[in-house]
């Protein structure tokens, strides 16, 4: 970003009252990031498009009848906006209140912190004659890499971007269904082995809520044991071909439990293959 106010290349516009300028082409989340105010998101992330459907991220914008969703509307000159209104902070509890409500948000602390933060009470949907539905079906565990819990899934699309055309280009899964029914799924919702999925795990890699959850991980939280305050994180260059990937291990008692990749790495950009994100079995005397 930019403070120069004279470039054709920046706008000037007000975030809660401070004036600023941007870079044209940033988008109101960036400008409001750069004033410093925290902005929840969800369906958001630094190395995907904004796909809009989460709508945690909505902020007043003077002139517009509805709230506007930060994470994608660009920023214009003259823009006056508003981030903390009685009216933002209503809309955001309420869309923390129906995803928790239909949701098991148990993995996803950012999510809960926001709950806590807008004093959203997901219980009001349940109880007194009221029920909603959820994913009644159990963890689809079909490989040895990850495992997908639709109970845990707030159809955000992360996965969907990262699967196509934001990272991988495979498209082997997509939104199916529609309304309750709606899910992430394979083609024909086939077994991930018989899909067209690579298992680049760049999905699990951005899921906000552990959906999509890597097998080593789903194991050790099942026994009681995942320990995220105990475990080191060092960073590596992945060794199996020359691209030069930085890997993150994720190291519990002295065993890698997960791989990641930094987002802001600009070979990766969080993105790996399927050697980087799971071939690491060897170092454990595995295959
Ligand atoms: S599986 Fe995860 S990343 Fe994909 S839509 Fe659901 S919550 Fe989002
Ligand atoms: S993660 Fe895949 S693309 Fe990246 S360096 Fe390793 S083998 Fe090569
Ligand atoms: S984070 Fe902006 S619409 Fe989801």
């Amino acid at each position: 970003m930019s403070s120069h106010p004279d470039s054709a290349d920046v706008v000037e516009l007000t975030i809660d009252g401070q004036s600023l300028h941007v870079q044209r082409g940033a988008t109101l989340l960036d400008a409001i990031r750069i004033v410093g105010v925290e902005t929840p998101t969800l369906c958001w992330a630094p190395n995907l498009t904004p796909v809009n459907v989460c709508r945690l991220c909505v902020v007043e914008l003077e002139g517009s009848r509805p709230l506007v969703p930060s994470c994608s509307r660009l920023a214009e000159d003259g823009m006056v906006v508003q981030t903390d209104t009685a009216r933002v902070r209503h809309s955001r509890k309420m869309v923390l209140e129906l995803l928790g409500s239909g949701v098991d948000l148990s993995q996803a602390p950012d999510l809960q912190r926001w709950v806590q933060h807008y004093g959203a009470e997901p219980q009001r949907y349940s109880g007194n004659g009221l029920s909603v539905r959820r994913m009644d079906e159990p963890v689809r565990v079909q490989d040895r890499l990850y495992a997908r819990d639709y109970d845990k899934c707030v159809l955000c699309y992360k996965c969907v971007e990262a699967c196509g055309d934001d990272a991988q280009h495979t498209f082997a899964i997509a939104v199916a269904g529609r309304g309750f029914d709606a899910r992430i799924s394979t083609e024909y919702d086939v077994a991930l082995p018989d899909s067209a999925c690579v298992y680049c795990g760049n999905c699990i890699g951005v899921c906000p809520t552990n959906a999509l959850v890597p097998i080593t991980e789903l194991e050790l939280r099942a026994a009681g044991d995942w320990r995220p305050d105990d475990q080191s994180v060092t960073t590596t260059v992945c060794s199996y071909c020359g691209v030069g990937c930085n890997l993150e291990l994720h190291v519990q008692d002295g065993r890698i439990v997960k791989v990641t990749s930094p987002v802001d790495h600009d070979v990766t950009e969080g993105h790996l293959c399927v050697k980087g994100r799971f071939g690491w079995q060897y170092v454990h005397g595995g295959s």
